[in-house]
């Protein structure tokens, strides 16, 4: 039976991939190369640093220690602007309803993200207290598809993984989710979640009913 889902934050909660995208870009940019929609898929779930590695190995472009983390810091700014025009509306769809619906069922609710600004997205968001538990880029030591993000938020509510289901937009989250023996739902496309469980476009079409069934209850 399912009594804990964990859910990833950046475009499972909260569509702020386009702002991860413009701020990366703008790295990109100013180091005289660009970032392409689909090269920007590989950055989805990954750590600030490693994403910043993709993304200088995108553009053969080396750097030292101490310019790496000056870039790194002025995208988290230019990323941290571009959240500040968020509201509660920026939600995605149908997720507020499918987290009060898992909360009617006594099903508990965690955050499993590799995000260091995942509480202060979450409050801006006025989303914070639905989860029980949060998992972020401060807590963990290896990053997604390494299983430790969501055995943690597992831990923390005292759930045994099998009875766990992640919520993930990621390639490197779903392999993370089925890493730690979880069910897991892609949100997205199957062609590119390939490794999912069950790929569902979003909340708004898909009920706490519809995964009851997708698991087999
Ligand atoms: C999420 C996003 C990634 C981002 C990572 C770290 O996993 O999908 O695009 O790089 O979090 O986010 P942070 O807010 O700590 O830079
Ligand atoms: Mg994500």
């Amino acid at each position: 039976s399912i009594q804990a889902c964990l859910f990833d934050l950046d475009g499972v909660i909260v569509d702020t991939a386009r702002f991860h995208y413009i701020a990366w870009r703008q790295v990109a940019n100013d180091l005289g190369f660009d970032l392409s929609h689909s090269q920007n898929e590989l950055l989805k779930g990954i750590s600030r640093m490693e994403s910043l590695d993709i993304i200088l190995s995108i553009g053969g472009v080396e750097l030292s220690e101490d310019e790496k983390v000056r870039r790194a810091t002025e995208k988290n700014t230019h990323y941290l602007e571009l959240c500040q025009q968020m509201t509660p509306d920026d939600t995605l769809p149908g997720v507020r309803v499918f987290l009060d619906d898992l909360k009617a069922k006594s099903i508990k609710i965690g955050l499993g993200s590799a995000s260091k600004n995942a509480r202060v997205i979450l409050e801006r968001i006025d989303m914070l207290k639905y989860f029980e538990t949060i998992v972020d880029g401060n807590r963990i030591t290896k990053g997604k598809p390494d299983p430790q993000v969501f055995l943690m938020g597992a831990d923390d509510l005292h759930i045994a993984p099998e009875h766990c289901v992640v919520f993930e937009d990621a390639v490197a989250g779903i392999q993370s989710a089925k890493g730690a023996g979880m069910f897991a739902v892609g949100i997205g496309h199957k062609s590119i979640l390939t490794e999912a469980d069950i790929v569902v476009a979003g909340f708004d079409e898909f009920r706490v009913e519809d995964l009851l069934v997708a698991f087999g209850e």
